[in-house]
């Protein structure tokens, strides 16, 4: 199986999804609603947000440059497990919101951040798929 951006973004959504379907069934199952903003950004920003970028990836996004797309994947999955650990640990109680904020904020602006390079490599010009090839067609003309 190939790991293209696109497939790897789906199976990690997925794998949000599942993770986040659980614990809205666990919470319906034990009314305890105390964890409803974990589950929230777990569908939201890890479900939810990581299927559309594999969309983005497939449809618009045939030739990303690589690091760039890389530092984006990086950032949008370390983002998600900061945001979504850090929730599930205010929210249960276990640490108070002092001691989570620095890990709240900047895994929010990692998100961010991760929302920005998208929006710039789907803005920025692609690149030609066929470079080489188009130069050995100008150059032999
Ligand atoms: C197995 C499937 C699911 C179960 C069992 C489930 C369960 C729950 C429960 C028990 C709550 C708390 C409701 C409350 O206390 O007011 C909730 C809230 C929420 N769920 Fe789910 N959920 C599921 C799927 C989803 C999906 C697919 C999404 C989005 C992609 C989602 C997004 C949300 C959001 C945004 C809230 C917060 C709603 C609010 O604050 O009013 N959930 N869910």
């Amino acid at each position: 199986m190939k790991l293209t951006f696109d497939r790897s973004f789906l199976v990690l959504g997925l794998t949000y999804g599942i993770l986040g379907m659980a614990l809205g069934i666990y919470m319906a199952a034990t009314r305890d609603h105390s964890q409803l903003v974990t589950h929230a950004h777990l569908m939201l920003v890890g479900f939810l947000l990581s299927v559309i970028y594999a969309l983005i990836h497939r449809l618009w996004l045939e030739q990303p440059r690589r690091w760039l797309a890389r530092i984006q994947f990086a950032a949008h999955h370390l983002g998600t497990v900061m945001m979504v650990t850090g929730l599930y640990l205010l929210y249960g109680g276990h640490q108070t919101h002092e001691t989570l904020e620095p890990l709240l904020a900047s895994a929010s602006i990692i998100v961010l951040v991760a929302m920005l390079l998208i929006a710039v490599m789907v803005i920025s010009p692609v690149r030609s798929a066929l470079p080489a090839a188009e130069s050995r067609i100008t150059a032999g003309s």
